[in-house]
């Protein structure tokens, strides 16, 4: 096996900083999410995006998961503006992108659109109720999309992930570096517990290296914040991972709750970075219950192999067994509910939010004391 080619066959690369914006009249102001989203683009982890999705692209990935040309893509990457920015955009016209008083980028603009956001709630995210933290974001953003390639002028600042910061070109020159032909992407939106070192290791078992890669983007306000799971991250890695078949990188996207749809745009973005395998366990990217705990590892057959590239490893739900005096899943544990450790993430930020420590079972000390100090500071703030 060697590592898989990008997503569409080629790594996009749309990064031109010395790129001369300064003629250019028109200006769109990015939100955190359209920031991220253009740098993503612009770095090829989301190969083979070129810019914000044209309204044919949107439709057909919003109605079948597939952009246009057929190649599978199950989140709309779209550029939001209102309908005051829209009315003065024209097709074939380039705007600055902004954000943070910065020109970061520039779009040339294809199409400018009203897409049916009720539609794309339903489709992507299987509700249409705002409670939920994806479609709130959707119906909060604009009314109007607007679709053409970008230009990445201005890389965003790194803060403490500056050394776990890579780009899909750096990951797979480290892959090959450390002699990995296959490697297991791991996603996640909260701290390494339990359950997931269990699936992680197990999966490591099988593969020659693990790529841990944290989301650190915009997620929802009580997802514990990216710089204090960085940190618990480091000392969980430092005490119970082998050093040369694991390595930290984080992935900056933001957060969309989009459940099945989300767990197969992980997948992609994770085989730009060059994963072989990517691990899909109970409730990928869910949220509340708006999705089945196994619909992000049934979505997947609704692909082939080839077309997908990447290879799911499919986990059950798992925990600590008490008379198993080990971690299990239904698969492999016999006993009952009384037996096995489990908490609600709600349960455990307010354990920790209490100073109070989840039991070692789930959780590691190490990890905890981490969690619990990097709490407090956030509070005190
Ligand atoms: S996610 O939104 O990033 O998917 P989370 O950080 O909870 O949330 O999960 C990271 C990965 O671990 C996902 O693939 C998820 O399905 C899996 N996972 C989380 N908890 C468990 C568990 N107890 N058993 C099996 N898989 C789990």
């Amino acid at each position: 096996m060697s590592l898989p080619k990008p997503h569409g066959g080629v790594l996009v690369s749309a990064y031109e900083p010395n790129y001369d914006a300064t003629a250019i009249e028109k200006t769109i102001l990015l939100d955190a999410v359209a920031y991220s989203d253009l740098e993503l683009i612009g770095i090829g982890l989301f190969s083979p995006l070129t810019g914000f999705l044209g309204k044919a692209d949107y439709e057909a990935v919003v109605e079948s998961m597939r952009l246009s040309n057929g190649i599978v893509w199950s989140v709309p990457v779209t550029l939001p503006v209102s309908e005051e920015i829209a009315i003065g955009l024209e097709s074939g016209e380039q705007a600055r992108l902004q954000y943070g008083g910065e020109t970061v980028g520039v779009i040339t603009v294809t199409d400018v659109y009203e897409p049916n956001l009720s539609k794309e709630a339903r489709e992507v995210y299987k509700t249409e109720e705002e409670a939920h933290p994806g479609v709130k974001r959707l119906y909060e953003r604009g009314d109007y999309y607007v679709g053409g390639d970008i230009i990445l002028i201005k890389k965003s600042d790194k803060g403490v992930a500056e050394d776990v910061w890579f780009e899909p070109k750096e990951t797979r020159a480290l892959f090959e570096e450390k002699g990995w032909k296959t490697v297991v992407g791991f996603q996640t939106r909260n701290p390494v517990h339990r359950a997931h070192e269990y699936i992680q290791k197990a999966a490591l078992e099988t593969v020659d290296g693990l790529f841990l890669n944290p989301l650190v983007g915009e997620t929802k306000a009580d997802d514990i914040p990216a710089d204090v799971r960085l940190r618990s991250y480091r000392v969980l890695l430092d005490h119970y991972y082998p050093r040369e078949r694991v390595q930290l990188g984080v992935y900056p996207a933001a957060m969309r709750y989009a459940g099945p749809r989300e767990a197969i745009f992980h997948a992609i973005a994770r085989k730009n970075f060059g994963c072989t395998h990517f691990i899909v366990g109970r409730d990928h990217a869910g949220v509340g219950d708006y999705y089945g705990t196994y619909d992000a590892q049934y979505i997947f057959s609704e692909f082939t192999e080839e077309e997908l590239g990447i290879q799911p490893l499919f986990f059950e739900h798992s925990f600590y067994c008490q008379k198993c005096e080990g971690m299990a899943s239904d698969k492999t544990c016999p006993h009952q509910k009384e037996d096995r450790v489990i908490l609600s993430g709600t349960k455990v930020r307010e354990l920790l939010r209490n100073g109070e420590l989840p039991p070692s079972t789930f959780s590691r000390k190490e990890v905890v004391e981490v969690l619990i100090e990097g709490l407090k500071e956030i509070e005190q703030v």
